[in-house]
């Protein structure tokens, strides 16, 4: 086997043009830099040293946003005129590697994605004390957060580009973490009390009857993505009674003790398989609460799915949870995802955090 944290960097490389992070070149579907992929990716190359690639990502996302202020100034002026929105006058989740707007049809409005580049863009720049990039990116920050400020409390696609007209907590956690850091930047450029508010809606509205946050508002099942709760936009801490309820329910219902974790129980796409990223967000929240052993062993099983190249995949299929629609979609679109960069991405992140909680 390869190493694979040298393989991941490589990998990472090869994927990135110009700054941006192709989801995955070999996946007919993800030829594209989608916001909420590449900040992870670029997170993950930054801790183990490859600052020079996460930079470029991020000037590459802020003069991309720029690209398309007219666009964002044009939903913000239908909105003050009080006329409606169609689905086009939203920014896009995902770019073309050259920051044009893709013309297949995909489900656009996505609001995470938006949030957690601001989170990753702030972690950057206090990291390296860069201010230089920060001056670069201040003015795409600045109309970003008036856009997530007037659109927060829509509904719109979730982390998995599904369930347009719901509210996902997980979504919401994003906009608070990445709200909260352009405040502890630049304060000037948020609202007084927008990021508290969104948390407030989140702790009134999206939690269950016996006591964990929900996939969506009205949906009492829990959904992985949940985990971004606390980690890293920190909605609540990681010791929340709320939070701790939500991950011991992702535990019982969509982990496969010993393997890995599953997006949500109702998922079909790829036949609903194991998720090589969130089995490392687990991990992360064992390391977070002081169990790394548990982190150590997730991080094991997600070594053992990378293939002999060292290739890590979006998912796996060795245990679907409905195989009856795995066929249509290899059909559809080829085999799933690999390698995945966002995958590979959290691979970097969770070693260096693995190490750093041993040292
Ligand atoms: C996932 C998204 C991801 C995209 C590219 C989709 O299948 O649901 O979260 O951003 O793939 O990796």
């Amino acid at each position: 086997m390869p190493d694979l944290h040298q393989r991941s960097i490589e990998i990472i490389h090869a994927g990135q043009f110009d700054g941006a992070y192709a989801a995955c070149l070999s996946f007919s579907q993800y030829g594209y830099c989608w916001l909420r992929d590449g900040m992870w990716i670029a997170h993950g190359m930054d801790v183990v040293g490859q600052s020079t690639s996460a930079r470029a990502f991020h000037q590459w996302a802020a003069r991309t946003l720029l690209r398309y202020r007219d666009k964002a100034e044009g939903l913000l002026a239908k909105l003050t005129k009080g006329e409606g929105l169609t689905e086009a006058d939203y920014l896009p989740t995902r770019f073309e590697l050259d920051g044009r707007i893709g013309q297949e049809d995909w489900p656009d409005f996505q609001l995470d994605g938006y949030g957690a580049w601001l989170w990753g863009l702030v972690q950057f720049i206090q990291a390296h004390g860069d201010d230089d990039l920060w001056q670069e990116a201040r003015p795409a920050v600045a109309l970003l957060v008036r856009y997530l400020e007037a659109l927060w409390r829509s509904p719109n696609y979730d982390c998995w580009e599904e369930h347009r007209h719901h509210i996902h907590p997980a979504t919401l956690a994003a906009l608070y973490g990445g709200l909260c850091a352009v405040q502890s930047l630049s304060p000037e450029l948020v609202p007084g009390g927008l990021p508290e508010t969104i948390r407030d809606f989140v702790l009134t509205n999206a939690v269950a009857s016996d006591g964990h946050f929900m996939k969506y508002l009205g949906n009492d099942e829990v959904d992985a993505s949940l985990l971004w709760l606390a980690l890293p936009y920190k909605l609540v801490d990681i010791h929340d009674h709320r939070f701790l309820k939500t991950l011991a329910k992702i535990e019982q219902d969509i982990y496969r003790p010993g393997e890995g974790v599953y997006r949500y129980r109702a998922d079909t796409y790829y036949g609903g398989g194991q998720w090589l990223l969130l089995t490392l967000w687990l991990a992360w929240a064992y390391l977070e609460l002081d169990q790394p052993t548990k982190a150590q062993n997730l991080i094991s099983w997600v070594e053992a799915q990378a293939s002999v190249t060292g290739e890590m995949p979006e998912q796996v299929a060795g245990h679907l949870l409905a195989p009856a629609y795995y066929d249509q979609w290899v059909e559809r679109w080829g085999t799933s995802a690999s390698p995945l960069l966002w995958s590979h991405g959290m691979y970097l992140l969770l070693k260096s955090l693995l190490k750093d909680s041993l040292t």
